[in-house]
């Protein structure tokens, strides 16, 4: 087992990797958090696999816990199932003293850790991040949020987990497409700030996947230690690929595109972008690319997709701050900055590429 230490503001958590670790969850959790009562929160596909080894292991460590199962998917981010599980947390009889257990990919945790950000003004979660994407970013970093009418991650909170439990087993049950959607934010990591890890993503085993996990949680927690609510600069790297990315996700109507086949997208125009306005190379442009390509991602739209959408997503995005675009552009595979030069001409330029 692998242990990262996240630091966050006065916030100090651990982020534990490794096999075989949700049997153990019960022990871990105890050594950190008081309490009996406590809800895992899990989706209709994960729950039937892992959600009984792990209340077998709470009830072992003198918990209580109890299972709320929601619909799988994007649409499951949102307001609406964020007020329904503060119900039946209440239902339940979650106290100021309980907390709560994300079990799930992405989604099942950026929705957990909102409820437990909002419910009786804040509890404490665990992470049990079980897709790729969640353990090798949305897991760290204290992102919590649901998506609005008017975009994605538009209302949300800052609310660190008391701990992380990156279980590399549970990986094995992953769908090829699911599987194959995590490898976009490593390699966004490596295009912003690691050109090591990027060469290493074409060598990624399936069957043992724990150091590329914990070498993205370790990229991550230091990013996040710098620059936790994204003041300085360095945090906004990690949104690479995301302004146009969250766009064509928004656009395609959430759950048609996988969270990192539309970052997938994203990131090729970035790329474009880069070349025009940072001085990347073509070649290097062309290995992003061929990356992406390799881990089966997408990097051209279908010809049906609904182009214009994607423009009409984009002013609601955060980043457009004082109708501004600060757009994320990598200078080579491994370096990257946000500039304030890009134009909405060359947004429009690379994404007609695509
Ligand atoms: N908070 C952050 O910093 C941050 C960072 C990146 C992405 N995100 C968010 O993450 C979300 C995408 O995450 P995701 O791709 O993990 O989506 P997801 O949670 O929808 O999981 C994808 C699918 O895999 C299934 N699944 C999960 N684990 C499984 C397993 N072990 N075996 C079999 N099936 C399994 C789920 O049921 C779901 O159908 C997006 O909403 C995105 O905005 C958040």
């Amino acid at each position: 087992m692998k242990s990262v230490e996240i630091r966050a503001g006065q916030h100090r958590h651990d982020a534990l990797i490794g096999a075989g670790l949700l049997g153990e969850t019960g022990r871990f959790v105890r050594q950190r958090l008081g309490g009996e009562c406590c809800a895992v929160i899990s989706d209709e596909n994960v729950a039937p696999l892992f959600a009984a080894i792990i209340l077998e292991s709470l009830r072992n460590a003198g918990f209580a816990p109890g299972l709320i199962t929601i619909a799988a998917g994007e649409k499951s981010k949102s307001l609406a199932q964020a007020g329904a599980l503060c119900e039946q947390l209440s239902l339940l009889g979650l106290d100021r003293a309980s907390f709560l257990l994300s079990l799930g990919g992405g989604v099942v945790g950026d929705l957990t850790s909102f409820v437990a950000s909002i419910y009786l003004r804040g509890i404490p979660y665990v992470a049990l991040p079980t897709t790729l994407l969640a353990q090798v970013d949305s897991c760290i970093g204290g992102k919590t949020g649901v998506n609005s009418l008017m975009g994605k991650n538009l209302i949300g909170s800052f609310h660190h987990p008391a701990l992380v439990l990156a279980d590399t087993d549970t990986l094995a049950t992953l769908p090829d497409r699911i599987w194959h959607e995590g490898f976009a934010e490593g390699i966004k990591h490596g295009i912003v700030r690691d050109a090591a890890l990027f060469e290493l993503i074409p060598e990624v085993d399936r069957q043992d996947p724990g150091a590329f996990v914990e070498r993205n949680i370790a990229l991550k927690a230091a990013v996040v230690a710098a620059d936790e609510r994204e003041e300085n600069g360095l945090r906004a790297l990690l949104n690479f690929g995301h302004t146009i990315g969250h766009a064509i996700e928004h656009a395609a109507g959430y759950g048609n595109l996988l969270h990192g086949e539309a970052i997938s997208l994203g990131m090729v125009v970035a790329a474009r972008v880069s070349v025009r306005r940072a001085g990347l190379s073509l070649g290097e442009y062309e290995r992003i690319v061929a990356t992406l390509r390799g881990c089966r991602l997408p990097t051209t739209l279908p010809a049906d997709f609904p182009r214009e959408k994607i423009f009409g997503a984009l002013p609601r995005d955060k980043k457009f701050e004082n109708g501004r675009i600060r757009f994320v552009v990598a200078h080579e595979i491994g370096r990257a900055s946000v500039s304030e030069e890009v134009t909405m001409d060359d947004l429009r330029n690379a994404t007609s590429s695509l």
